[in-house]
């Protein structure tokens, strides 16, 4: 081994990546909601030990909205956990594309004074993902659970001032799941779910009072992702371009305690709410199209966003705020990643929307993932794929943050040595 041993972990607000270096997945994918017990000062991680009934459970979320940590204690637990105890003697960390000084001067005291570890390293994420493809330039399109980035990154560094963000993000769609399921008076049980889940417990005999509000509120989430990763689709062309007159096939889903419900068209319309732009929206509102009602009932899931033009407009932006003599090799190095993505003909839609701002000359490609070896997962653990190239390369050996240089120069030495 020719690399210093350690552990990585890539930081999100819906999930938290963990896993060791040279690896192409991680070994803990866990929500970024734990479960607390009274019983035990050990939290409970991962998707497995969450979806069972535990009594006395209460959840609690440690990464806020903005991908940043909001609780390093029990950060610091789950990483403990990954670590590979007699050998890991690094921590590589993923941040954001924009990130506070004064979070990472927190996470660096976490690691070596709290942790004990001999060295570190933080890395912004679109970076890694651009390596994970083996890209130092490429436009980096992140879409996850409440954040969405466009992030040019060139010859392996981000400008801050190019970086686009916006809020429409998975959340906004399971939002409106939410929204649609209240409209046709559906409710998810999520004591039902349990016990379809782990059929023991029906001998429990569970009423609401025995489940805590959050963990309640955790099936339910969990519920609409699964909805809406099983069922939402993106329409490859605009709804609004469709005749009037088209009629959406009925698709029945079940749920896993049996519970069934009907969409009629709503598994497209929901998610075009992310290529509407604020002009284009405006301006149909101030001309209604001789539209039928169904048509009229997309508003519902496409309210006005002020300042939002659309993916496209974003991806737009940020090639615009780089350097004129890069934006043609922006276009053609599209990388998208994040959970978001993976929603069925997400590509392709956003391709075709692009194509429609991009200046007419320039040729507008998306550097295709699913050929590598690492299949369809590398849309979630791409950074989480780059950093574990990146830190394995003999040649970090020589860039980590070492406890030593903490000792002599401090927390925020962090800037200097990841930049
Ligand atoms: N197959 C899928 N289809 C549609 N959406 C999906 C799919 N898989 C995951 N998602 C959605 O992707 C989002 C999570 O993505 P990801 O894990 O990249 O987020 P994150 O990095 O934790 O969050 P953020 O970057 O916003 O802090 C969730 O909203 C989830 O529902
Ligand atoms: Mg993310």
């Amino acid at each position: 081994m020719d690399y210093i041993p350690h552990v990585i972990a890539d930081i999100g607000s819906n999930t938290i990546r963990l896993g060791r270096a040279g690896e192409c997945n991680p070994v803990i994918n866990t929500p970024s909601q734990v479960g607390i017990l009274q019983s035990s000062s050990d939290p409970l991680i991962g998707s497995e030990e969450l979806n069972q009934y535990h009594e006395g459970l209460k959840m609690k979320q440690i990464v806020d909205q903005d991908s940043y940590i909001s609780d390093y204690d029990i950060f610091a637990q789950i990483l403990e956990k990954a670590r590979n105890k007699d050998v890991s003697i690094g921590a590589f960390l993923t941040e954001p594309a924009q990130q506070r000084k004064e979070n990472r001067a927190k996470l660096v005291e976490q690691i070596f004074e709290k942790l004990s570890f001999e060295q570190m390293f933080i890395a912004k994420a679109p970076v890694l993902s651009s390596f994970s493809v083996g890209c130092t330039t490429s436009l980096v399109f992140d879409s996850g659970e409440n954040n969405t980035y466009a992030v040019p990154v060139h010859d392996g560094y981000i400008s801050q001032s190019t970086i686009q963000k916006s809020k429409v993000a998975g959340n906004v769609i399971s939002e409106n799941v939410k929204k649609f399921l209240t409209n046709q008076a559906f409710e998810i049980d999520p004591i039902s779910i349990l016990e379809a889940d782990n059929y023991d417990l029906k001998e429990l005999n569970l009423a609401k009072k025995d489940i805590h509000e959050s963990v309640y509120a955790f099936h339910i989430e969990r519920m609409v992702k699964k909805i809406k990763h099983d069922l939402l689709e993106c329409s490859i062309e605009p709804i609004s371009k469709r005749d009037p007159s088209y009629e959406f096939e009925s698709k029945t889903y079940s749920l896993p305690d049996g519970k069934s419900f009907t969409v009629k068209g709503e598994q497209f319309k929901i998610p075009e709410i992310f290529f509407i732009s604020d002009s284009s929206s405006s301006e149909e509102q101030k001309e209604p199209k001789d539209a039928d009602a169904e048509m009229q009932a997309d508003d519902q899931y496409n309210q006005k966003l002020d300042g939002f033009n659309g993916f496209q407009g974003l991806v737009q932006k940020a090639i615009n705020a780089s350097e004129m003599d890069i934006r043609r090799d922006l276009y053609k190095n599209i990388l998208c990643t994040g959970g978001t993505t993976l929603l069925k003909n997400f590509e392709e839609r956003l391709i075709r929307d692009i194509e429609e701002v991009a200046p007419q000359n320039y040729t507008v490609n998306f550097i295709k993932k699913r050929n590598t070896s690492f299949g369809t997962g590398d849309m979630l653990y791409s950074s989480f794929i780059g950093a574990s190239i990146l830190s394995s390369l003999s040649s970090f050996k020589h860039m980590w943050f070492t406890k030593q240089e903490y000792a002599e120069h401090g927390p925020n030495h962090i800037e200097k040595k990841c930049p």
